[in-house]
């Protein structure tokens, strides 16, 4: 899935070089809203990216991080970056609407996962999206099996990658 997510981001994009590191990892949850949530994190990491600096798309244990090469955001934009339609100063001379982020925590957060932006080290932004293993010890929709309404078999499982 974060595979396909990167197929759409290149078509988007395609001057932007895309890394992977991807290690076959499985959440549960649903498929289209996680791969837009995805697609809309590249969408930025790519935007902000200068030329020839590529993208580094990470994936492990239920947690997927994407790191761009760009300006990186400003500390006192970080707090409102996930606002529907926020777009930092910097940010108003590109394209887009602002409600990138805001769709991307709101799919995540009704995963029962979180996602979170900070400024990787040695600059650029760095953005992870941490989302529950399925089949591990922890769920976040409380008992799987006990058909109440946190019953969830009737979705399917989600490999990512
Ligand atoms: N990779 C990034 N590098 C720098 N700034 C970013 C990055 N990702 C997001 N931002 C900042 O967060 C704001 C909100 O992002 P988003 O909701 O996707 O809106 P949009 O992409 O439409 O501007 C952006 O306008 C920008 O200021
Ligand atoms: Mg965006």
């Amino acid at each position: 899935m974060v595979g396909d997510a990167v197929v759409r981001a290149r078509l988007r994009a395609p001057d932007v070089t895309i890394d992977l590191d991807l290690e076959p990892t499985r959440v549960e949850g649903r498929r289209q809203q996680l791969e837009r949530a995805i697609v809309n994190v590249l969408d930025n990491a790519c935007k902000w990216s200068p030329a020839g600096a590529p993208v580094e798309v990470g994936l492990r244990d239920g947690t997927i991080t994407v790191r761009d090469h760009g300006a990186g955001i400003d500390p006192e934009d970080l707090p409102h970056v996930f606002d529907r339609f926020y777009r930092a100063p910097a940010a108003r001379s590109l394209p887009g609407s602002g409600l990138g982020l805001a769709i991307v925590h709101k799919v995540v957060d009704g995963h029962g996962g979180t996602v979170v932006l900070e400024s990787a080290l040695g600059g650029g932004t760095s953005a992870s999206i941490r989302l529950p293993t399925a089949g591990g010890e922890y769920s976040p929709f409380g008992p799987a099996d006990d058909g109440g309404p946190h019953d969830r078999r009737h979705e399917a499982d989600t490999p990512v990658t």
